[in-house]
């Protein structure tokens, strides 16, 4: 079984998060590739059973521009039998709290097999761990089922 964690982060909030869930994926028996957006051509979405998207959300809602490729990538390619999860940080001081999870929401549900989402405000915090934990879960009993 192979997973990877593809993420973007500025100010260091969804990369904690994302940090999180591979700990928690590898505690469950899961090595993940961490993978930053910026390296993401590097790799090929059909290597894995099971894909973690991590982003923040910015103007209004929107998924930032060095995520736009990344969901291009899940448009095109053929990954009906994919397994994903998409989580994020926001600032629930905007209209659009964590607009670009729901974005990316849409679209995976469409074209993979969308297991779970994950909020959270800013910086994770340790009630957080438990919601990061049941996040893996959900991929891992899903991925078990579909595959
Ligand atoms: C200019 C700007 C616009 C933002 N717009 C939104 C938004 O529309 N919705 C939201 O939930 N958060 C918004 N945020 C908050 C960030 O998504 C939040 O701080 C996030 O945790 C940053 O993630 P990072 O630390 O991984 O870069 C905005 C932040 C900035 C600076």
């Amino acid at each position: 079984m192979k997973a990877a964690i593809i993420y973007t982060s500025v100010t260091g909030n969804t990369s904690a998060l994302a940090e999180i869930i591979q700990e928690k994926m590898e505690v469950k028996g899961l090595a993940a590739d961490l993978i930053p957006a910026d390296e993401f051509q590097k790799i090929h979405l059909n290597e894995y059973d099971i894909v973690a998207v991590g982003t923040y959300s910015w103007d209004n809602g929107e998924i930032p521009l060095e995520m736009e490729e990344i969901y291009e990538a899940f448009e095109s390619a053929n990954v009906k039998g994919l397994t994903t999860g998409v989580f994020g940080t926001g600032d629930s001081f905007y209209p659009y709290y964590c607009g670009a999870v729901d974005l990316f929401r849409d679209m995976l549900y469409v074209h993979t097999n969308l297991a779970v989402t994950l909020k959270v405000e800013l910086t994770p915090q340790e009630e957080d761990l438990a919601r990061c934990e049941k996040f893996c879960d959900r991929l891992l009993s899903e991925v078990a089922v579909f595959s």
